[in-house]
């Protein structure tokens, strides 16, 4: 019933799995979208094996979680078991990639591509970049070079996903977009925060320090997707704290064509997906109402 047309691709419904939640196998991203989910992400590859942090990595807070998971990846050439296996899917595919400098995003993103996923992600929120650390998306001019050195090697659609760390992030969509970038994806973790055990004046994650995600980040998701779809003219995913139908209509009406299930398979199981495409249509046929009648509703001036 919800059946929509996204940059070519049919979709069963809005609903995205978020990177880095359910791996990279293809029998566990098949189940994802078997229960729901209209298109699917795989987990940040990187250029080099990486292990990623210590355990603890993820903590659960009831109203979202902290995660300080370190972007561990095998490493782009060492995928070819999950490749073979993706190769022949019944389902949209999202392939994620990350790097630490200009080149290495291009590298991996060019040979993901040889693998034909439906869509290339660049996570340019992480923090091992080659300006001392700093996170590409936070800066106009490093987002811009990133994308367009990319897209120049790419033959499917560019989503890049940006962080609500960086201090405008629509003047960042906006460069993004300026450097071919076809779709923003909003919001990677907020953060980052801490979490002490008063017992041991410790801190809980072996990191010390990690990105939040789930409820509590929505309220920063919806105003990111409400500024990003003023500065751009490019579809949004939205994402951060999306956990009911209600959620997801809220942040389509700041201006999301799809919303993005990260920390809800958590919370509601990896059915999350049907769940919460069954509540959206429940609350559009309540309100007479269509996903397109209502994407950016909330831009409207009040009466
Ligand atoms: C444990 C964990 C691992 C994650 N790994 C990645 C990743 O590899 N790449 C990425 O772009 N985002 C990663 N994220 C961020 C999510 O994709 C998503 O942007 C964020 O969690 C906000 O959505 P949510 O509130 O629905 O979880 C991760 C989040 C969590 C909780």
């Amino acid at each position: 019933m919800m059946t929509l047309q996204f940059l070519g691709k049919t979709l069963k419904n809005p609903t995205v799995l978020a990177s880095g939640i359910l791996g990279n196998s293809k029998d566990i991203l098949e189940r994802v979208y078997e229960n729901g989910c209209g298109l699917v992400t795989m987990k940040s590859i990187g250029p080099a094996p990486r292990d990623g942090h210590k355990n603890p990595t993820v903590l659960d807070l009831g109203h979202g979680m902290i995660n300080a998971v370190g972007l561990p990846s095998p490493g782009y050439l060492n995928m070819e078991n999950e490749w073979k296996n993706l190769e022949q899917r019944d389902f949209p595919l999202i392939a994620s990639v990350y790097g630490g400098s200009v080149r290495e995003y291009q590298m991996v993103a060019e040979f993901v591509c040889s693998k034909k996923p439906d869509f290339i992600e660049i996570n340019i929120s992480c923090p091992n970049s080659e300006q001392h650390g700093m996170i590409f998306g936070i800066n106009r001019q490093s987002s811009h070079d990133v994308v367009s050195a990319v897209k120049s090697v790419i033959n499917v659609p560019l989503i890049v996903k940006l962080t609500p760390q960086a201090p405008d992030i629509a003047d960042i969509a906006k460069a993004c977009e300026g450097a071919g970038a076809d779709v923003i994806c909003a919001i990677n973790t907020a953060g980052p925060g801490m979490v002490i055990d008063i017992e041991s004046r410790m801190p809980v994650l072996a990191f010390k320090k990690g990105g939040l995600s789930g409820p509590m980040i929505k309220p920063i998701a919806v105003r990111c997707v409400f500024d990003i779809y003023k500065a751009v003219n490019i579809p949004i995913i939205g994402l951060g704290g999306i956990t009911t139908g209600e959620d997801a209509i809220e942040i389509i009406m700041a201006g999301a064509s799809l919303v993005g299930i990260g920390s809800a398979v958590r919370y509601r199981g990896i059915d999350v997906f049907q769940q919460v495409a069954d509540e959206m249509d429940d609350w559009l046929s309540t309100h007479q109402l269509s996903l397109k009648e209502i994407k950016g509703a909330a831009h409207k001036e009040k009466k």
